[in-house]
């Protein structure tokens, strides 16, 4: 079976990990976030790639899609040689700007199946606010009012106009995110349950 891929995008701190968990345990999709792949590859002492990735992650820029997508391939081909059935898959954080979405198709083209784009849509200053706090535990090294300030520049001059191009294609499912987990919540069922 092929991938089945549902992204997940939205501004920093829109809420797109806290949706997934819930989505996961409702609907048994696997949940890759890049942005996680990319902090764990960080981690690893052993990475070629870490100072890379923690220089693009302060910066609130975008890592070369080369990197990321090899993260997400190897999590994808992982899962499914485990279990050929468990081939849904929500990629949060992904694609993020036009380098990621190119590189998707070159990688993927063909071989996943894209279901529709899960837009968590999320006043800037909420996102803020919202990574502010996770910041005060979070041990993230962009989870300040520096980086956040690029990384929401980021997200409206990079992503958001992927996220267009994939309004025109018919793809994109938007959430109100400013709302309450739960009032979010509400809404994402509501599409799981007409998309399956
Ligand atoms: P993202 O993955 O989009 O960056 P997270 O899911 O990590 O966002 O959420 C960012 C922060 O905001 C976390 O501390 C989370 O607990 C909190 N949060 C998530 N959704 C909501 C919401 N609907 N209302 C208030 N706080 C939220
Ligand atoms: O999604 P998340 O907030 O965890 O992403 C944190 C950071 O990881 C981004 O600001 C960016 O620097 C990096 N990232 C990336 N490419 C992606 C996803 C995340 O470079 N597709
Ligand atoms: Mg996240």
């Amino acid at each position: 079976m092929k991938p089945l891929v549902v992204f997940v995008l939205g501004g920093p701190g829109a809420g797109k990990g806290t949706q997934c968990s819930r989505i996961v345990q409702k609907f048994g999709y696997k949940h890759l976030s890049a942005g996680d792949l990319l902090r764990d590859e960080r981690k690893k002492p052993d990475s070629q790639y870490g100072e890379l990735i923690e220089k693009y992650i302060k910066e609130g820029e975008i890592v070369p899609v080369e990197i990321t997508i090899s993260l997400l391939k190897r999590e994808m081909d992982q899962t499914m040689a485990v279990n050929a059935q468990k081939n849904k898959f929500l990629i949060d954080g992904f694609p993020r700007n036009q380098d990621n979405l190119q590189g998707w198709n070159k990688t993927m083209d063909g071989k996943a199946d894209v279901a529709f784009i899960l837009f968590f849509d999320c006043d800037n200053e909420i996102c803020i606010e919202r990574c502010l706090e996770r910041g005060k535990s979070s041990g993230r090294s962009d989870d300040n009012r520096e980086s956040l300030g690029k990384r929401i520049q980021t997200y409206l001059q990079c992503t958001k106009p992927i996220i267009d191009l994939y309004e025109e294609m018919g793809k994109v499912r938007k959430v109100d995110a400013s709302k309450s987990v739960d009032e979010v919540f509400e809404d994402v069922l509501k599409i799981f349950d007409k998309e399956g």
